[in-house]
């Protein structure tokens, strides 16, 4: 697991996240633009209409945030979350694209913007995508223990 976080580096997120989210749905329309200029094959994974998703995106990235110093207790749903993903299409590599797009949206609205919170905002977001990968991984191995087990079950 990724635990790189200190008080200091948690403390600059936490305000450059309540910056970045005084207007609700902003960091995520940012977001969510920043990864279609990037990954314009993308889009059609998603809704037509974002305005849910920007809702779900947000609130699951505010209890990531509040638990910076306690990733651990994310893990099981990180890992759900990204088991799920796997059904939606999202690709190892597109996880690094949507890590870089959602560094540039917080860079966009973050006013004190530096190489350090940079750093730090990257450290925290692969915390996020490490166990969503594990969980997608996990998931493929079951269904190959499963189709295993459905030939060898008959006997
Ligand atoms: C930082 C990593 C990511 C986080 C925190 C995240 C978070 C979420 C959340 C909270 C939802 C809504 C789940 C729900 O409705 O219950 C969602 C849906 C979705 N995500 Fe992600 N996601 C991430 C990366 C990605 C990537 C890399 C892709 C790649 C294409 C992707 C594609 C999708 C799609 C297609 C949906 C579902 C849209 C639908 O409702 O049909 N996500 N994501």
């Amino acid at each position: 697991m990724v635990r790189i976080m200190t008080s200091d580096a948690i403390e600059l997120i936490k305000a450059s996240y309540a910056h970045a989210t005084s207007t609700p749905r902003q960091l995520a329309g940012r977001f969510y633009q920043e990864l279609f200029a990037a990954a314009p094959n993308l889009r059609a994974l998603f809704p037509g209409d974002l305005t849910l998703l920007q809702g779900h995106f947000e609130s699951a990235l505010a209890l990531v945030v509040r638990n910076l110093d306690e990733m651990g207790a994310l893990r099981d749903s990180l890992r759900d979350l990204g088991a799920q993903h796997v059904h939606w299409g999202a690709r190892p590599e597109d996880y690094v694209v949507a890590r870089e797009a959602l560094v540039a949206a917080l860079a966009s609205l973050t006013p004190s913007w530096d190489a350090a919170i940079e750093k730090h905002w990257r450290a925290a977001v692969t915390s996020i995508i490490v166990p969503m990968l594990e969980g997608a991984a996990v998931h493929t191995a079951i269904v190959a223990e499963r189709l295993a087990d459905d030939v060898s079950g008959g006997g």
